[in-house]
């Protein structure tokens, strides 16, 4: 399955310097890839478990031309992100609720997964090993990108054969070119991203690719991302394409409930807790598109977007704005989700793992 160079077999081989630091220009970083030095790859052979994995080179893989991710898109992926801090110290969050998410996927899908340890482990090695990669404290984070595929050969349709485990990493700063400005939305009323009885409500590869014909016309009309509706009553908000909405009304914080089209996103689950905690009335259920227009205050959360304040939104031809900047209930959040996520406040949580 892969062809690669120098195959260091244990963590202790890697040594860095703490000084050490990757050639990259930390003040212009996207959301572009950016080349690392190793990733991490397991294997599981039909019917069987996850062997030993171990870290290699990063670069290119090799697969049949019949496997199953690239012929029926038997795949899934995770985002995590690994944060300096100012003493050094490298802390990933909650990589653990990504491990639970890949499993459930996984089932879903017909492939076997992971367990949590072996999941967390390779997320730690590939973090460790490219650590001169992790951006300075304030200028952004590593971010880590497992895969699940089906990597064995298959014609007819069926699960693969054999499924493998590939962990690779990017250093990144925002995901939206408009860094922390407002995003202006567009409520896509053609296209849909998940229907009930789908895949939406998991992170599969094939969830993706769907949307960016919306996409690409919306930022071309000049809007920063798209919103979907249900596919049945094309009425209840959804989720933008690479995130989770919220909307706020007075006192109540409102996103739409999990139920199969919306992905259980780690950000989003956090904020809840956390403007639960702050005593804002959280609601998770179906949210309209009328209800939408008519909010306080609406705002992406996503672990590649983080928590992103949403300035307007276009539905119908008809453009909403909304409340932003430094006093909003986003912002209130955001400020805390990020202290933890730094290290810059106590973890009370127990959401933070040290590498
Ligand atoms: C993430 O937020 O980590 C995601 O996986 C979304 C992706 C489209 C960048």
């Amino acid at each position: 399955f892969l062809s690669s160079s120098s195959l260091p077999q244990a963590r202790e081989q890697f040594v860095y310097s703490d000084d050490e630091s990757a050639d990259v220009d930390w003040d212009n970083l996207g959301f572009g890839l950016v080349p690392t030095d190793y990733m991490y790859i397991m294997k599981c052979a039909k019917e069987g478990n996850f062997e030993q994995g171990q870290l290699n080179r990063y670069g290119k893989v090799e697969l049949s031309p019949s496997a199953g991710v690239l012929n029926y898109g038997q795949g899934l992926f995770e985002g995590i992100k690994a944060c300096r801090k100012e003493d050094g110290r490298l802390l990933l969050f909650r990589p653990d609720q990504n491990a639970i998410r890949m499993k459930i996927g996984a089932e879903r899908m017909c492939m076997p997964s992971p367990s949590v340890d072996q999941f967390v482990d390779a997320v730690k090695q590939t973090v460790l090993a490219n650590k001169r990669w992790v951006p300075p404290p304030g200028k952004g984070s590593l971010y880590v990108r497992p895969l699940l595929m089906g990597s064995g050969p298959v014609l007819g349709l069926a699960p693969s054969p054999e499924h493998t485990f590939l962990v690779y990493a990017s250093p990144v700063c925002n995901y939206f070119k408009e860094g922390f400005a407002p995003l202006n939305l567009y409520v896509e009323d053609e296209f849909d991203r998940a229907s009930p009885g789908g895949t939406g409500g998991v992170k599969a590869i094939s969830n993706y690719a769907p949307v960016l014909k919306a996409q690409i016309r919306a930022k071309n009309r000049g809007f920063s991302d798209v919103l979907y509706l249900d596919t049945v009553n094309k009425r209840y908000v959804e989720e933008v394409s690479c995130c989770n909405i919220f909307i706020v009304k007075g006192n109540m914080i409102a996103t739409p409930a999990t139920n199969g089209t919306i992905l259980a996103g780690v950000t989003r689950r956090s904020i809840i807790e956390i403007a639960g905690d702050h005593g804002y009335q959280v609601e998770e259920r179906r949210v309209a598109v009328d209800e939408l227009m008519d909010a306080d205050e609406v705002f992406c959360t996503g672990t590649a977007v983080g928590v992103a304040s949403v300035g307007s939104i276009t539905y119908h031809n008809t453009k909403v704005e909304f409340r932003t900047g430094a006093k909003t209930v986003s912002a209130e959040l955001y400020s805390d989700l990020v202290g933890i996520q730094k290290g810059l406040s106590e973890d009370k949580k127990g959401w933070i793992v040290e590498i």
